[in-house]
């Protein structure tokens, strides 16, 4: 079984499309809403309510957790691979623990996770990238610091978009949603001098529920980096090598639960994924 966690409904977006392209695995979901937003919070905090959620995921079967989250990603999962993960009790070479960062930066520097230096062409790479995340994303650093290491001629520019994932989670009017998207694309503009990016990166599970609101506003020359079918490309290649990981599946089978309440989140869930099951209380 395979656990997919996210702090609220973001991870979906990476959820759906794993069980489109794993049909005969078993997943797990767990949304942390008691406590989400998480993008605002301190990076401590985001440690704790991270390794807890992962526990939580081991604790019912999972073996390989995937972190659904860019935040949770961002702050937490060197930490917890390198110093929780080894000295933990499940600690057995059977459990591990992965984040979206690394496919996304593999996708949008052309580049595998593996090399971190510039290799020809992607060494004359002059593009300019744009990353909207939330605070803490953002303020790790991590996507200009593993882009630049393997293209240290593109342009990445950060957009802070605070308000947004805990606006979407909290089923806000779409026209408020819209002008949270346009600030944040005015932001980014205004740090381009109006120059269009070449690339975005929807640094947060929670923006491609409002995907067509970033098209909207975005320039037309502005690719937007999929990030859901980038995880999942680089998930199949993972569990290629890795087969053990989908063993004892009974295929197909799919849980989502929430620390928050049940019935509030399947209604709000089945509003950006129509026939998605219901959620239970964790
Ligand atoms: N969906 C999450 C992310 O990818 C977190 C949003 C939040 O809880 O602030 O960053």
């Amino acid at each position: 079984m395979i656990g997919v966690f996210d702090s609220g409904l973001g991870g979906l977006t990476v959820l759906r499309e794993l069980t489109a392209r794993f049909r005969h695995a078993d997943f797990v979901y767990l949304a942390d809403h008691a406590h989400v937003p998480y993008g605002n919070r301190p990076s401590e905090q985001i440690v704790a309510l991270t390794r807890a959620a992962t526990e939580d995921l081991f604790e019912r079967g999972a073996k390989l957790v995937l972190l659904g989250c860019n935040t949770a990603t961002a702050v937490s999962l060197r930490r917890l691979q390198r110093e929780w993960l080894p000295k933990s009790r499940w600690a057995d070479g059977a459990h591990n623990v992965l984040g979206i960062v690394a496919p996304t930066v593999e996708a949008a520097t052309q580049t595998p996770w593996a090399v971190t230096s510039p290799q020809y062409p992607q060494k004359y790479n002059t593009d300019t990238v744009a990353v909207f995340g939330t605070t803490r994303t953002v303020t790790s650093g991590v996507y200009p610091e593993e882009i630049r290491k393997r293209c240290p001629k593109v342009t990445v520019v950060q957009q802070i978009c605070s308000e947004l994932a805990g606006a979407i989670e909290a089923s806000r009017p779409e026209a408020e949603l819209e002008a949270l998207v346009r600030e944040g694309v005015a932001g980014v503009m205004s740090q381009t001098a109006n120059m269009p990016p070449h690339r975005a990166i929807l640094g947060c599970t929670h923006f491609p529920l409002v995907e067509h609101l970033f098209r909207r506003h975005l320039p037309p020359f502005t690719r937007i980096l999929s990030q859901p079918e980038v995880v999942a490309d680089s998930f199949e290649d993972y569990l290629t090598r890795r087969p053990q990981y989908l063993a004892g599946n009974e295929g197909g089978r799919l849980s989502l639960l929430t620390t928050g309440d049940a019935d509030e989140v399947s209604a709000l869930a089945g509003v950006f994924w129509p026939g998605v099951k219901s959620f239970t209380e964790a």
